[in-house]
């Protein structure tokens, strides 16, 4: 079994990505931690015991993380996810109470003891990475617990909070950027699963509504159905549950490797991830602004059936 972490800022997809976590028996789901992000970070909490009690994983510790981005207001997105940001789906709400430790702590435990076991984890960050730069920065020893990073963020094409930019770079663009020079200058691999595939495992809505039979498949139909009925389309892409998918199932994805900055300034540009897929790659070492980018797997391609039948099968 792989040892994961999930970040989440559940939201309708995280809660399709904690589904598929919780469940699939590849997977040992160490810890999931939380932040503000899609709606605030108390609802965030409650969505995600919720989600995991509906996944039948009431085990895993789940703890409160940043509600707020390093440096800017959160800024929520109830037009994707809803004014509670599980779609207002009235869906019994787990009535468990967090873990004891903040978001960071949590995340030190888990990886100093990966550090004594010699079981390196898989970080997954589906959020705004604000919880994950407070970790690099305050514990960098901790990082020697992780097999590697693999986030839903960014875009080397087009981005959704804005043009530019994708929502979970632009929430809190310096997190993102201290993560990833930390992660360079740790030597912990990275993979950014951005827009260029997010959208791409998409279940129909006949698939969702033939989900029967459990506690997790109802929740899983109701919110591919919401989702869909969001975004007024016949099926509906399970979003950041396809960074879980690629975990799981590395061989569905396509990935190249490109230096990758992000972008802290700029008048429409600010959180946009700038990836330089230019053949030379010049400024590497003499980068007249200071430290080198790091080189990070760019998702480039994903194999949608493949994920969404991966994904159909673990939460039914
Ligand atoms: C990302 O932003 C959020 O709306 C989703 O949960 C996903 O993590 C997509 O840009
Ligand atoms: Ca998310």
């Amino acid at each position: 079994m792989k040892p994961v972490i999930l970040d989440v800022d559940t939201g309708l997809d995280d809660a399709c990505a904690l589904l598929l976590a919780a469940r699939h028996p590849d997977l040992e789901l160490k810890a999931v931690t939380c932040v503000g992000g899609n709606v605030g970070l108390d609802e965030v909490v409650i969505n995600t015991l919720t989600v995991l009690e509906a996944a039948g994983r009431p085990d895993v510790p789940v703890a409160r993380g940043a509600a707020l981005p390093l440096l800017q207001p959160v800024r929520a997105a109830p037009h994707v996810h809803g004014t509670d940001g599980l779609g207002d789906l009235d869906w019994p709400r787990s009535a468990r109470t967090p873990d004891a430790r903040h978001a960071v702590e949590l995340l030190r435990d888990v990886l100093l003891e990966a550090v004594r076991s010699g079981e390196k984890v898989t970080l997954i960050p589906l959020a705004p990475m604000t919880n994950i730069a407070l970790l690099l920065r305050t514990y960098p020893d901790a990082a020697a617990g992780l097999r590697e990073i693999v986030f839903m963020g960014g875009a080397a094409g087009i981005g959704n909070a804005t043009a530019s930019a994708e929502f979970n770079i632009w929430t809190d663009p310096e997190a993102a950027a201290i993560v990833l020079s930390a992660a360079g200058d740790l030597g912990v691999p990275v993979t950014m699963y951005g827009l260029d595939v997010f959208y791409d495992v998409e279940i129909s809505l006949e698939e969702a509504r033939a989900l029967e039979g459990s506690t997790s498949a109802s929740l899983a139909r109701a919110l591919i159905e919401k989702r869909s009925q969001l975004y007024r389309a016949k099926a509906a892409s399970i979003g950041d549950g396809g960074a879980v998918c690629a975990v799981i199932d590395p061989a569905g994805l396509t990935t190249q490797a490109f230096p990758l900055r992000v972008e802290l300034s700029g008048n429409w540009s600010r959180g946009r991830t700038i990836v330089d897929t230019r053949d030379w790659s010049g400024d590497l070492t003499s980068d007249p602004h200071g430290a080198a980018p790091t080189v990070v797997q760019v998702a480039t391609a994903v194999d949608g059936r493949r994920y969404a039948d991966l994904w159909l099968r673990t939460v039914k």
